[in-house]
């Protein structure tokens, strides 16, 4: 991991712009999640922390752009840099970071190149669909599945294949271990708006539902209130919630295990991820600090 925290300051460092530098140095770098899998699953290959570094970058920016989209104040507990330095410059920020990564990403086999820039343009349809989606209460959980899959698993499946071609394994299987492994980690951040506290999360809890997102729990929970109840949820939607709002909700989650329905599904998705991979001892590692992450 050393070698892409290295590639990506150098990568950063070519754009030539002091001032693009020093606002990236300020971003938290994250998990790394998708570099982690591209070497795990392509250790020996050459190219590989050069991928993770380009992934990382294409993330980096998509998370600048949709923070000022989402008009979020944090990103992983400190002030987003819409918030710091406003919009215009966290969108600059963004292009300059996704433009370079293309530009490198120009030296891979087509193979790679075409799935990284296709889950990128997918990414970004999933995002529209999101904010469209969070104009109103949705309650179909198909739908907000397929969003799900385009705005996070299509770049980490994206990440898995090109790893795999690169390593010269079965990339097909490597896709639908990203899939579902992108899939899982989703519905556990969407589970984890909810359980996690405020310190932990680094942005206010109930987040995602103030912000208009209806995520698998409260689809679930909407599908099992009465009448009323399920007119006081809808009422709730996309509004700032007061304590006891959040405590009505959170009872009535507990009530009907939403919450446990919810990991349910993401298990499953880790087991069909599982089955597609077979024993490779450090893809299952990785799918299980996924699941059962805190934060
Ligand atoms: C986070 O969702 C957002 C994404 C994973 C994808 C965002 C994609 C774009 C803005 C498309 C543009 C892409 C590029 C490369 C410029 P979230 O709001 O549910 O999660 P959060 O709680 O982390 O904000
Ligand atoms: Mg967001």
């Amino acid at each position: 991991m050393e070698t892409v925290e290295t590639l990506i300051a150098k990568l950063i460092d070519e754009v030539d712009y002091p001032h693009a530098t020093e606002l990236f140095k300020k971003l938290s770098g994250g998990k790394r999640l998708r570099a982690r899998l591209i070497l795990t699953i392509a250790p020996e290959a050459p190219s590989a922390p050069l991928l993770g570094a380009i992934v990382e970058l294409i993330h980096a920016a998509s998370l600048l752009h949709d923070d000022v989209i989402d008009e979020a104040q944090l990103r992983r507990g400190v002030p987003s840099v819409n918030a710091t330095q406003g919009s215009k410059t966290a969108i600059m920020l963004g292009d300059i970071l996704y433009s370079k990564a293309f530009s490198e990403l120009t030296a891979f086999d087509p193979k790679i190149s075409r799935a990284v820039a296709e889950s990128v343009t997918r990414l970004s349809v999933g995002e529209m669909m999101d904010v469209s989606m969070a104009e109103s209460f949705n309650t179909d959980r198909e739908l907000y599945l397929k969003m799900l899959y385009l705005k996070t698993a299509t770049l980490i499946e994206a990440c898995a294949y090109g790893a795999a071609v690169l390593a010269g394994k079965d990339a097909q299987a490597h896709a639908i271990y990203g899939k579902n492994l992108g899939l899982a980690f989703q519905i556990v951040d969407d589970i984890l708006d909810i359980t996690a506290d405020e310190a932990t999360l680094g942005k206010p809890s109930l987040n995602d539902f103030s912000e208009g997102k209806v995520t698998l729990p409260y689809i679930d929970l909407y599908e099992r209130l009465g009448r009323d109840e399920k007119e006081r949820l809808v009422q709730s939607h996309a509004q700032v919630l007061e304590d006891e709002e959040k405590g009505w909700i959170r009872s009535r989650m507990d009530q009907f295990h939403v919450i446990e329905h919810s990991y349910a599904h993401a298990r499953a998705l880790c087991d069909e991820a599982v089955a597609a991979i077979g024993d490779d001892l450090a893809l299952r590692a990785i799918i299980e600090t996924v699941i059962q992450r805190s934060h």
